[in-house]
Parts: C-alpha cells; structure tokens; sequence
C-alpha cells in the first residue's frame, strides 16, 4: 500500500500512520522504563504520544494485591486483570481517534493470546502494531530493579520493603508459569517486533516497516542504564553577551576567560572521582574558548549541530534594534517564541530537529560534558527534565553555572555548580528590549 509522508507541519517527517507500541516482558524488566523514555523523546520531536499503563487501571479496583491475585488459575484475578487491559485499550482507542499517533500499551503481555487480541483490536481501528519486549534473567539485576522501583511501588504502599520484595518475586513466578516470548514458539513471525535482550546485548527485530516505527526502534536500540551523568554549560560571558547582541561568533569576555579558567575545578569537583569525560562543544568560538582549560585527557569534540539557534537576518542585533526593524517580527516572536522561525535563520522547533541526532549519541553514552548556548541548551535541558517545550524558550539558563544531570529510573537528577564569577543576564522576559534583564525566581523552574 502507498503511504503519504508528510511532515506534521512542526518541522518533523511523520508518516500518515498511527502506532500502537506494545509492551512485552515479565515485571520488573524495564517495560515502563522503556515506555516513559520512548514518550519522552517522541513527545520532544512534537509527535503526540502517550502511555497507558495497565497497572494505573488495575489498581483503581485492586490496589494492594498480593502474589496470588496474578495467579492465573485465581479466576476472580484474572477477571479484574482482563477488565483492566480492556479499560486501558478502550482509552487509548479514544486517544488514537482524537488524532493520537504513537499510543504505548504498557502492561505485561507475556501471552500470545493476550497480543494477538490486541494486535486484532488495533488492526481493526487501523492501527499499526509493534511490539516492544524486554526479555532479562540476570537474576541479580531484576533483584536490584526490584529493590529500587517495586518496592515503592503504590501496590506497597506502608509495606516493609523485604516483604514487599519477597512478593513481587513471587509475582513474578505467576507470570513465568504462562510467559512466552515473542515467537518463541516461531508462529508470531508475522508480527512487527523489537526484541531487546539482557538491556541490548542482543536486539532482533521482526518486520519493522515504517518511518515511525524505524524511529523507535532505533531509539529504544540505543538506550542503556549504565549509571551515567551529563554536564551542561553555557559558554561563559560573550563581548556580544556584554553589548546585548544576539548570535555571531565573538570571543570571550575578560570574565568569560576567567569561567574557562573555572571550569576544570568545578568539573572536578562535580564528577567527585576524577574519571575523564568527553567533551562537545559547538563550532563557534566562544564554546571552544570556555572548554580550552580543560584536562588534555578529556576528549574534545565539536558538533555544528550545538551551534546557537541562527537568528538569520537579525544576527548580531540587539533586540531593540530588532523591534525597530522588524517591529511585526518582535511581536510574533514574543506571542510563539517556540514556533517563531527568524527570517532566513531557525525557530526553537527547527533546534529540535536538528539536536535529535545529539540526544541519540547521548542516549548511547556515558559521562558527557556539553558546552554550547542558551537556547540549544534548553531544548536538551527540556529532554531531559520533561520539560514542556513550549514553555522551555523562556526559561533562565545563567552564565558561569555548571548543570550536572543524573538520568534515573523514572526521572532526571539535578545538581547546579556556580562559578562566582559575575555576568550579564542574557535572559529577556515577553515584550522587553532591556539589554541586561534580571529574570526574577520564576524564569529558572519553567
Ligand atoms: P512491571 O511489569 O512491574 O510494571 P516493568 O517491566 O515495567 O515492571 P520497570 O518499572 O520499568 O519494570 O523497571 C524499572 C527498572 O528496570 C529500572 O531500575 C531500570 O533501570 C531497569 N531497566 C531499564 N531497562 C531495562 C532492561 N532493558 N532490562 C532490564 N531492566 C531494565
Ligand atoms: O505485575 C506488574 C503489572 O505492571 C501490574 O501492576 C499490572 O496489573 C500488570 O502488570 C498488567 O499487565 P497484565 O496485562 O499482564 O495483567
């Protein structure tokens, strides 16, 4: 069948498709992990994607259950547990009909009867299926995940965490009585799946066919939970930072050379270890300035893509000057900062785009320090935080401030280093031309 590709008028390349991803896998295998990752990055790229999570569902009717309620010959369980799924897939159906694109079912699975149902049920609503199972018997590491997400889990809540531990293990075993992999009996080779095994060691993949679920395929392929961290600075304070100029390629300020001459020590005294980390800088001079300090063990490497967002023919403008020539331009900004594109440069949307590949290569990573620009750094900085996008162009990202990130099992780790040496604020609030603004509390929690 011919398929149109279009963009979704975001700048983004989608193809007329919706996508159920179905989650597969015993508990405590990283399903949610999975999911919550995937809707992150597709909802960064502005592609409507949602989770539903079964156990949400379930546990509005059976909040605290024990082991055995997951017994499947506890037929009372079992009922709840199918009236469950059934609730979850007819909101999502809803979802998809409202124009939904990407919907994840995220719930265990871990029968072929319980995927061919939904694969008919999504059939059905024109729906592509593609399933995504993390399979995973390192016994150790399913402890260990037990241990840090399980037993704070609302189904224990007030429980002791040993006794909830013992239980959710015990849990487990009801559903390895009927678990079967994807194909593992070789007839669901007509399936679309991802097979990610021992957390990538090995990945299979199954008739996968399209742009958006080749996305997502390799998304999922390239993540890992290799404890880890991210750093994020600006460069420090600019001769343009100083005049309230926007964009160009002008050096360091006398202040600007003192943060590069900082930055080691905070670096240092961030990682705590002294191990090394490589280094991205963008391809303009004040980034490669501010890393220039660093330990000659770190490598250094510099991505066009961690350029400033390109404020075409108002490059080097001060946004005064920009009000005055473009008056109707200033306005339109200021009401959709995230969609407005500058004349002959790029909107924050268009940054997006082109940093996908530099949240690919972190997501394979470890330890990365990014030394780049204001506006480039809150669309990462809104990746990692769940941030929302529309509302992330306005937020204050101080010079002289070292950010660490420590991404976790749901969710992002923050630590802030200051350098204590002074700067401009290059921050600007709606309607301003102030050169120099103070952002005031709020601008740094958008
Ligand atoms: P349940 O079926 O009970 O909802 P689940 O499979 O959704 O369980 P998660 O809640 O996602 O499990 O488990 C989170 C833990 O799994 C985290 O500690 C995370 O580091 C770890 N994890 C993430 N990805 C994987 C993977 N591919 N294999 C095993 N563990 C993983
Ligand atoms: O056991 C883990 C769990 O996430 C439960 O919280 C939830 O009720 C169940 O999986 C959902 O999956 P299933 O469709 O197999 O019942």
């Amino acid at each position: 069948m011919a398929r149109r590709r279009s963009t979704n008028g975001r700048g983004v390349q989608v193809e007329d498709t919706k996508v159920c991803v179905v989650m597969v896998g015993l508990p405590a295998r990283g399903k949610s992990f999975i999911a919550q990752k995937a809707q992150r990055y597709l909802q960064w790229l502005s592609i409507d994607a949602k989770t539903f999570n079964v156990g949400n569902y379930r546990r509005t009717d059976a909040p605290h259950p024990s082991a055995e309620f997951f017994d499947t010959s506890n037929a009372e369980g079992e009922r709840r547990r199918r009236a469950a799924a059934e609730a979850a897939i007819k909101d999502m159906l809803g979802w998809f009909r409202q124009g939904g694109v990407i919907g994840i079912l995220d719930a265990t699975n871990s029968t072929k009867e319980r995927r061919e149902w939904v694969q008919q049920v999504c059939t059905k609503e024109g729906i592509e299926v593609l399933f995504v199972e993390s399979k995973c018997d390192n016994e150790d590491l399913i402890m260990a995940n037990i241990r840090d997400v399980k037993t704070t889990s609302p189904d224990y809540k007030g429980q002791d965490p040993e006794k909830a531990a013992l239980d959710f293990r015990e849990r487990i075993r009801m559903y390895e009585k009927v678990y079967k992999s994807v194909d593992e009996d070789g007839d669901e080779g007509h399936l679309t799946y991802l097979k990610i095994m021992d957390i990538g060691s090995q990945v299979v993949i199954n008739r996968i066919r399209d742009y958006l679920q080749s996305r997502v395929v390799y998304y999922l392929m390239n993540l890992h939970i290799r404890p880890r961290s991210i750093w994020l600075s600006r460069h420090g304070e600019s001769e343009y930072n100083l005049d309230g100029r926007i964009g160009g390629d002008a050096g360091l300020s006398p202040r600007g050379h003192a943060y590069a001459k900082k930055l080691p020590d905070l670096v240092t005294q961030s990682v705590g270890d002294g191990r090394p980390l490589t280094v991205w800088t963008s391809t303009l001079k004040r980034t490669i300035q501010t890393a220039r300090h660093l330990p000659s063990n770190y490598n250094q490497l510099q991505w066009k893509a961690l350029d400033e967002l390109d404020a075409g023919t108002c490059d080097g403008m001060t946004y005064q000057e920009i009000k005055d020539t473009f008056p109707e331009d200033f306005i339109a900004r200021d009401e959709d900062k995230y969609n407005y594109r500058y004349r002959g440069g790029e909107s924050y949307r268009d940054v997006v785009v082109r940093l996908e590949p530099v949240i690919m290569e972190l997501e394979r990573s470890e330890d990365i320090l990014i030394v780049t620009h204001q506006a480039i750094l809150r669309c990462i900085y809104a990746y990692f935080m769940n941030k929302d996008q529309t509302r992330s162009p306005w937020m204050n990202v101080p010079l002289h401030c070292l950010i660490k990130l420590t991404p976790r099992a749901y969710g992002t780790d923050e630590e802030r280093y200051y350098a204590d040496i002074p700067a401009v604020s290059t921050w600007r609030g709606k309607g301003s031309t102030a050169k120099h603004e103070d952002p005031g509390p709020d601008a740094a929690v958008i």
